[in-house]
This record gives C-alpha cells, sequence and structure tokens, in this order.
C-alpha cells in the first residue's frame, strides 16, 4: 500500500467568512495532575517564562493556576485542590491534556452571540471579570471531545493575565528557546468525525479549508489517518482535524483517542526562527524528541532541494524538512510530554512554505510506529 505522493494537495479556495474576527490565540490551558511541577517542566526545559498566578493566596479555593509564557505562547497549568470537582474528573478519564484553546477577540458578547446562533453549544456566557487593572470579558463554545473554545476580550485590561491572578515570580530563572507563537494545534476525533468539526469550524466559525489530506497521502505499511486543515480569515488560527484510518494496525490517531478516551488536542506546533538553536537546546534540558532513522537523511536533498542550513546538524537532531511551491519547512516532533501517549508538540520552522509536512508523513509515521511498538499499543 505504497501509495505516498500519488495524490496531489487538494486546495480549496478559501471562503472564510468573518463574523469571527480573531486576533490570535490568547492562551491554551492544560488540566494537570500537578501544577507545579507541570509549571517548573515548562520553565525547565521549555523556557517558558512565569507570569501569573491564582491559587488560595488569590482567593482561588478549589484549583490553582500557573500562567506561564514565551512570546506570543502563553500557557495556563491549573489542577484542583479539592476532590470531586470538574477537573478532578477530567483528569481522571483524560489524564493530562488540553482543556480551554482560547481565542483573542475584540469583542467576546459578539464572538458568542456570533457563534451559538450558528449552532455552537455554549460552554459558558459571556461574564465580566474587574479588578484594579480593568475588565476582561470572557465566553466559551464546546468544541470536539471535551475542548473548549474560550473567547478573551482584553482590550480594557492592563494586568499581568487576568482578574484573579495576581503575578507570578519565582526565584528561579531560565532563558528561553526562542520559541515564538502557536502555528497550528491539532485535534485528534474519532471515527467518521472529521467531516463533522470541519464543517463546525466551517460554519460555526467561519473558517475555510485550507488543504486535505487521506488515507493514499497519510499511510504507511501498517497505519493510517485522514487529515483536514481548517484556517479562520487572516490564518492567524490553523487547526487541523485528524481522524482515524483503516490500516492493518492501530493508527497513532486510534492510540491517542483510546488513552484520551475521546477526541482531544493532540499537537501544538510552536514556530521558532532557528530550529538547530531550539531543539538542540530543547534536548539539552530534558525535550524527547521523535528519532529519525538516519537513511532519511541520504536523498532528502533530492526530494526537496536546496535549504540554507547544513544538512550535518539537521540530520544530528531529527529535524524533518519539506518542500511546497511556496518555499520549505524545517520540523520535529517530540515524544508525547504526559504519561499516556495522547499530546506532543512540534516545533517548526517556515522558511517560505506555509503547508504542514506532507512529505514527512511516511517518516514520521513510521517514527510514532516504532515508539507504539515498545508500548504494545501498535
Ligand atoms: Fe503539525
Amino acid at each position: 500500500m505504497s501509495t505516498e505522493n500519488t495524490i496531489e494537495l487538494k486546495k480549496t479556495v478559501p471562503q472564510a467568512e468573518d463574523f469571527l474576527p480573531l486576533l490570535g490565540t490568547d492562551y491554551v490551558e492544560l488540566y494537570v495532575g500537578n501544577a507545579k511541577q507541570a509549571a517548573y517542566y515548562y520553565q525547565q526545559a521549555w523556557g517558558f517564562q512565569p507570569v501569573a498566578y491564582s491559587g488560595l493566596e488569590t482567593g482561588s479555593k478549589d484549583r490553582v493556576s500557573y500562567v506561564l509564557q514565551q512570546d506570543k505562547i502563553r500557557l495556563v497549568l491549573t489542577s484542583p485542590i479539592q476532590p470531586g470537582g470538574d477537573i478532578n474528573r477530567h483528569i481522571d478519564l483524560h489524564g493530562d491534556g488540553v482543556k480551554i484553546v482560547a481565542l483573542w477577540v475584540d469583542d467576546a458578547r459578539k464572538s458568542y452571540e456570533e457563534t451559538t446562533k450558528r449552532g455552537a453549544k455554549s460552554y459558558v456566557e459571556p461574564y465580566e471579570l474587574n479588578d484594579e487593572h480593568g475588565q476582561v470579558v470572557l465566553s466559551g463554545i464546546h468544541t470536539y471531545g471535551e475542548t473548549v473554545h474560550m473567547f478573551v476580550e482584553r482590550k480594557n485590561y492592563s494586568g499581568p493575565f487576568m482578574p484573579g491572578y495576581k503575578e507570578y515570580k519565582p526565584n528561579f530563572k531560565t532563558k528561553e528557546t526562542g520559541l515564538k507563537y502557536i502555528d497550528h494545534m491539532v485535534g485528534n476525533v474519532g471515527w467518521n468525525e472529521m467531516n463533522k468539526w470541519c464543517e463546525f469550524y466551517a460554519k460555526v466559525m467561519g473558517f475555510a479549508q485550507l488543504v486535505s489530506f487521506d488515507d493514499k497521502d497519510i499511510s504507511t505499511d501498517y497505519t493510517a489517518l485522514m487529515s483536514k486543515v481548517m484556517s479562520n480569515g487572516n490564518g492567524r488560527i490553523k487547526f487541523p482535524i485528524n481522524e482515524p484510518a483503516e490500516g492493518k494496525k492501530k493508527s497513532q490517531i486510534e492510540e491517542y483517542i483510546d488513552f484520551y478516551h475521546g477526541a482531544g488536542v493532540q499537537h501544538i506546533a510552536v514556530a521558532t526562527d532557528n530550529i538547530i538553536e531550539t531543539v538542540t537546546n530543547l534536548r539539552d534540558r530534558g525535550v524527547e524528541f521523535l528519532y529519525v532513522p538516519e537513511a532519511y537523511y541520504d536523498d532528502v536533498l533530492d526530494r526537496v532541494g536546496e535549504i540554507d542550513e547544513d544538512l550535518a546538524p539537521l540530520k544530528e537532531l531529527g529535524v524533518l524538512i519539506d518542500r511546497d511551491d511556496e518555499g520549505y519547512l524545517l520540523q520535529i516532533f517530540t515524544k508525547p510530554v504526559l504519561d499516556r501517549p495522547t499530546m506532543f508538540f512540534e516545533i517548526i520552522q517556515r522558511k517560505g512554505a506555509q503547508s504542514f509536512g506532507k512529505g514527512n508523513f511516511k517518516a514520521l509515521f513510521e517514527a510514532i510506529e516504532r515508539e507504539q511498538n515498545l508500548r504494545g499499543t501498535l
């Protein structure tokens, strides 16, 4: 079933309708078992900087949250501090994982109205939070699985994060690793659910489909998946949606769904301007990346043509290379960063290319299959 590169990218004309102008990703909130230690990991290993804290000291009786930031990427790590609540149940079922993909908007009330009237299921109606730094307006809708989109309006706010948080200033300091912004965030959904969720992003949020891949594009001898990439009008928010496809063995998407117990965020792709420096740094600090066989590099330059970087450090780190008609890109994938084989990160450096590394799918999935094999879940 070696059918790679036999199907052309099926590009559709973007028709995003901007009834929901999005300024960017505001924050990504993970529900985790131990936010204090997760915050240390993301600072020490990834170079995120401390921003804000909420907990008993700020009047939060049931949860604690640490807010970290690196350039435009803001992470919120939240743990319950009492038994039996919604966050506990979420962690019990899913393990650590992304609960909220928050979107930065000018008008959280209008964002809520426009999306709910188009069929979005409400998570929380618009509400205001106020403190001495001003006002934040929030609202939220459900997306795939138990994942939520919050709309965050902060044009009248000047505090560190939002009301209810105070500045978080540990003595411990780490250097950043060159991560700049979230390039895309991928959702894994169940069998035959990809189109349903792509329609959700098109109809409810006004996104357009950039590109799609089917199991002919994305299959190895064993596993297969299908994927479509949805983008908002200004291209700042890109959400590829994956679903499993039939293969000889269990696909990585099925493994994810089995361990996450439903649909959820599979990977967060973060951009850098210097992938060699960033990945060298991350690796030295304890981030684990997927292994790429040396043979990948034997003919990669025949496939992608000339690149600015020396091949040797890319090979040494296991960075993958792909080219489209606009340029090329460099990308690498971490192993899952949680206890379960669920969420991972991608580091990506774009040199003109606006695609997602289709030429690397086979090498990438074979690398993932080696890991699945070790876990006995292939
Ligand atoms: Fe990706």
